[in-house]
C-alpha cells in the first residue's frame, strides 16, 4: 500500500518519511529505542502504556541512498525501504530484524462440508478469506530465533511456533497452551537471536494477533484490527537492557510496602466474620506467619461496589480493626461492575456524573456481573477516575491496607460487550473496541491515583486484567488457574514472561483457585510460591478448602517451613524490588535473562531465577522425589546442604515432599530477617548475612517499608563485599533513615558470628 518512496524531512526526533501511497514516522526515542509509526485510523499515538515525555535529545543521522534511507544513531542504524519495509542492524552492522518483503501464505484449507461439521460440534473455525490485518507487521524469520514476553499467555517459556491474541479475557474452562489470551495484553516481546538480542512493543489497544512462526517457517508477524502502526523497537547489548528499555518506556514497578511481600490468605467463601477470624486465629495458634487477609465479594452488601455487609461481616471496619490487632493486614477486593439499582448511592453518583459506558442508543450501557444487572464506568474518562479514585476512600477508612481488582477485563455474564459501546479515550469519544483492553489498566490506574492522594503509604493494588504499563500501578496475578499439576508447571514460564514483560509484581493463585488440591500439589505449590513475588494461598467456592493446616501433619510442616523461609528472605525480596524500581529487572527471572547465550536454558521451563543469585528448582510433578537441575556455568552452593556444585551441567538431585532444589551463586550475600509472624511484630534491627564463598557484592537497602520517604532520600544503602581470601567488608554508602540495623550476624560454613554496628565500615574474616 505504502508504494515508493519519495520524500522525507527531520523535525525534532522524527524522520517523517512520505511514500506514494501514505506516509511513515521513526522516532528516534533513545540510541537504542526506535518508533515506528504510520497514522491509519488517528493522527496521534494516544498510549496508554507510555507516560511522559521519553525521547531523550539524541544525535542521529539521516542519509538517503538509492536503495534506503538510513537513521543511524549511536546503537542502532534503521534502513526504511520502498512499500515501509523497516531493517534495524546494530551499530556495527549486524542484522538485528528486517521486515519479510513477501506476503504471508496461510496454510489452511478447509472444503464448506467440512467447515459445517467442525461448525456443528463447536469447533472454533480458522480464519478464512483474507487473513490479513488491518494493521500488520510481518518480520523476516533468520531462524535462530526464541520468542519471550508477551505477558500472561499460557503454555512455554519459548514461544516460537506459537499464536497468541491480545484481547483480555475472563475464560474460567482450565487455562491449557491452546489459549490465546488470558486476562492481560501486554503486546511486548523480547527475540532472542544467536548473537544479538531486541524486543518489540506493538502499543495498539485494539484486539491483536501475534503469531511467532506458527503459521511459517520463514516469518512472523504481529497485527491488529484497528488502530494505528505504532511499534517500538528496542535495542540493547543483551537480555537485562532491553528489559530496562521496555520499562524506562512504559513504567516500573514500584517499591512496593514491605508487608506485601509476606503471606497472604484468601478464599472465596469466608461467608462471615466468624469465618474470617477463625483462620486468622489457626495462623496465629500454630505460629505460621502471615501477614495479610484478602475479603472476597462477601464482604459486600449484595456485591454492590463501596459498601459493607452488616449482617455477616458485623460493624463496618471493626472486624479490620479487630485482625490489625494481631498484626493482621486486609485487602478487599472491588470490581468494576456497578450494580444497576435505583437509589443505590454509587449508581446514582455515576449516572449524575455521567461516568459510565453508554450505548449507541445513549442509555447507560447495562450486562450483568456479580451483583446482576451492572453498568460499567468509562475508566477512559479522567473524570471518572478521579471519581473513582475518591471512592477508594470508603476502603481505607475501614482500615482497608489495599484493594484488589478484580473481573476488569471487564468481564460479563449476558455475552461480552459489543465493541461500538461508548467509552472515553481521555479527551475523544471511542468504544469498547478500543478501551476493552486498557480497561483494567485504567481502572488500576484510577484505584492508584486514589491510594496514592488519601493514604501517605505506598498504594497496594492489585488487579487481574493488564496492559503494558499497568506494573506502575498494581501488582497482579494470574487469574482463576485451577488445582492441577499442569497449573503448577505452568506458573514457572508464566511468571517469567510476565515478569519480562513488566510485570513485575506477579504471582499465582497457591494452591490453585478451581478444582480441589490434593496435599502433595499444595507441598508442591508452596515451594513455588515462597519464590514468588505475591504469594498468596487462593481457592474457589465449591472447590475444598486449602489452608495449610487442612491436609495433616507433613502439609502443614511443608507450608510452615516456606512460609517462614520467605519471611527470612523478606530483605533479599525487597532489594530486589528496589532494584527492579530502579533498572525494571523482574524478581522472577527466567535463566536466559542472564544466561542468554547458554542455548540450554532458551527452553527452560523447569526452573528459574529470584534476582542473579538464587535459582529455584521446584518439583512440578505429582509422585517425583528427584529434580533433574540444571546450572549455568560458574559455581553454585546448594542451599540446604551447602555442597559446591560447578555449573554447565545437568544433575539429578533428592527432592523429597519437604525440599525445593535451592541454589545460591558463589559469591552471593543474601541478606535474612530474624523470624517474625508478621512484619510489624518487632523491630527489625538485626541483619543476617549468609555469605557464599568467592569473589562478590551485595548492596542492601533499608528504609520504613511503607511510604515515599526513601524517594526523598530517607533510606539506608548498604554494600557487601566478600573477597574469596574470605573477607566481608560492610560498609554504609548512604545514611539517611533514622534505624540503622544495630547488629549483623555473619552466617559461613556452619559458624555464626555476631557484629555491633554503629555505621562505621566493618571488615571481618570470615
Ligand atoms: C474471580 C476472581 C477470583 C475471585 C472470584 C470472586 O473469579 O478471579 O479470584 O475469587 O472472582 O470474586
Amino acid at each position: 500500500m505504502y508504494g515508493k518512496r519519495k520524500s522525507y524531512n527531520t523535525k525534532g526526533g522524527s524522520v517523517r518519511v512520505c511514500f506514494e501511497g501514505g506516509e511513515g514516522v521513526i522516532s528516534v526515542i533513545t540510541d537504542e529505542i526506535i518508533n515506528v509509526f504510520s497514522p491509519v485510523s488517528n493522527r496521534g499515538h494516544r498510549s496508554k502504556a507510555i507516560e511522559g515525555e521519553k525521547a531523550e535529545r539524541v544525535d542521529f543521522k539521516v542519509n538517503d541512498g538509492a536503495e534506503y534511507l538510513e537513521i543511524k544513531t549511536r546503537a542502532l542504524r534503521v534502513r526504511v525501504y520502498d512499500g515501509y519495509k523497516v531493517d534495524f542492524y546494530s551499530a556495527s552492522g549486524e542484522l538485528l530484524c528486517a521486515d519479510y518483503r513477501g506476503s504471508r501464505r496461510g496454510s489452511r484449507q478447509i472444503s464448506e462440508k467440512f467447515l459445517a461439521l467442525l461448525r456443528a460440534e463447536g469447533h472454533e473455525l480458522p480464519r478464512l478469506g483474507d487473513i490479513n490485518y488491518k494493521i500488520q507487521v510481518v518480520k523476516r524469520m533468520e531462524g535462530d530465533e526464541a520468542f519471550y514476553g508477551l505477558g500472561d499467555k499460557t503454555g512455554f517459556l519459548n514461544k516460537r511456533h506459537y499464536d497468541y491474541e491480545m484481547w483480555n479475557s475472563d475464560l474460567p474452562a482450565a487455562h491449557t497452551d491452546a489459549f490465546k489470551a488470558l486476562y492481560k495484553s501486554v503486546p511486548f516481546f523480547i527475540t532472542l537471536r544467536k548473537s544479538c538480542v531486541y524486543g518489540i512493543f506493538f502499543d495498539n489497544t485494539y484486539h491483536s494477533y501475534f503469531d511467532m512462526g506458527k503459521e511459517k517457517d520463514d516469518y512472523y508477524y504481529f497485527g491488529a484490527d484497528n488502530g494505528n502502526l505504532d511499534y517500538y523497537f528496542i535495542g540493547g547489548e543483551a537480555m537485562p537492557d532491553i528489559v530496562r528499555n521496555y520499562t524506562y518506556l512504559t513504567g516500573r514497578a514500584p517499591l512496593p510496602q514491605l508487608f506485601t511481600l509476606g503471606y497472604h490468605q484468601s478464599r472465596w467463601g469466608y461467608e462471615n466474620a466468624g469465618d474470617v477470624r477463625e483462620v486468622a486465629a489457626k495462623y496465629r495458634a500454630l505460629k505460621i506467619p502471615i501477614d495479610t487477609i484478602h475479603f472476597d465479594i462477601d464482604y459486600m452488601d449484595g456485591y454492590k461496589v463501596f459498601t459493607w455487609n452488616e449482617a455477616d461481616f458485623g460493624e463496618p471496619g471493626a472486624l479490620i480493626e479487630e485482625l490489625g490487632k494481631s498484626g493482621f493486614k486486609v485487602v478487599t477486593i472491588i470490581d468494576p461492575g456497578v450494580k444497576a439499582e435505583a437509589g443505590y448511592e454509587i449508581y446514582e453518583e455515576g449516572l449524575a456524573g455521567g461516568y459510565f459506558a453508554v450505548a449507541q442508543t445513549g442509555e447507560v450501557y447495562e450486562n450483568a456481573v456479580w451483583p446482576g444487572d451492572a453498568v460499567f464506568p468509562d475508566f477512559g474518562n479522567p473524570q471518572t477516575r478521579e471519581w473513582w479514585a475518591d471512592k477508594q476512600k470508603f476502603l481505607i477508612e475501614l482500615g482497608a491496607r489495599g484493594v484488589w481488582n478484580d473481573m476488569n477485563e471487564p468481564a460479563s455474564f449476558r455475552g461480552g460487550l459489543l465493541d461500538d459501546v461508548v467509552f472515553t479515550d481521555e479527551d475523544e469519544r471511542s468504544n469498547h473496541e478500543a478501551m476493552h483492553n486498557v480497561y483494567g489498566h485504567l481502572m488500576s490506574k484510577a484505584s492508584y491515583e486514589g491510594w496514592r492522594k488519601y493514604d501517605e503509604r505506598r498504594p497496594f493494588v492489585i488487579t487481574r486484567a493488564c496492559y503494558s504499563g499497568s506494573q506502575k500501578y498494581a501488582a497482579a496475578w494470574t487469574g482463576d488457574n485451577q488445582s492441577l499439576w499442569a497449573h503448577l508447571q505452568m506458573a514457572i514460564p508464566q511468571m517469567c514472561n510476565m515478569g519480562l514483560s513488566g510485570l513485575a509484581f506477579i504471582g499465582t493463585d497457591v494452591g490453585g483457585f478451581g478444582a480441589d488440591v490434593t496435599p502433595e500439589l499444595l507441598c508442591r505449590w508452596v515451594q513455588v510460591g515462597c519464590f514468588s513475588p505475591l504469594f498468596r494461598n487462593h481457592s474457589s467456592r465449591g472447590s475444598i478448602r486449602q489452608e495449610p493446616w487442612l491436609f495433616g501433619e507433613e502439609t502443614l510442616a511443608v507450608n510452615k517451613k516456606y512460609i517462614e523461609l520467605r519471611y527470612r528472605l523478606l530483605p533479599y525480596f525487597y532489594d530486589l524490588f528496589w532494584e527492579c524500581e530502579e533498572k525494571g529487572l523482574p524478581p522472577v527471572r527466567p535463566l536466559a535473562l542472564h544466561y542468554e547465550r547458554d542455548e540450554e536454558v532458551r527452553d527452560m521451563n523447569g526452573e528459574f531465577l529470584l534476582g542473579e543469585r538464587v535459582l529455584v528448582a521446584p518439583v512440578v510433578e505429582q509422585g517425583a522425589d528427584r529434580k533433574l537441575v540444571y546450572l549455568p556455568r560458574g559455581e553454585w552452593y546448594d542451599y540446604w546442604t551447602k555442597e559446591k556444585k560447578t555449573g554447565g551441567c545437568w544433575f539429578v538431585t533428592e527432592a523429597p515432599i519437604d525440599v525445593c532444589p535451592l541454589y545460591v551463586r558463589a559469591g552471593s550475600v543474601l541478606p535474612n530477617f530474624k523470624p517474625m509472624q508478621y512484619v510489624g511484630e518487632h523491630e527489625m534491627d538485626e541483619l543476617i548475612l549468609d555469605v557464599y564463598g568467592g569473589n562478590g557484592r551485595y548492596v542492601h537497602f533499608q528504609d520504613n517499608g511503607e511510604d515515599f520517604a526513601y524517594r526523598d532520600g530517607a533510606y539506608n544503602k548498604y554494600e557487601f563485599v566478600t573477597l574469596a581470601d574470605g573477607t566481608l567488608k560492610i560498609e554504609l554508602l548512604h545514611r539517611g533513615y533514622e534505624k540503622l540495623y544495630r547488629k549483623f550476624i555473619i552466617r559461613y560454613r556452619g559458624r555464626e558470628q555476631e557484629f555491633a554496628f554503629k555505621g562505621d565500615p566493618l571488615t571481618i574474616w570470615l
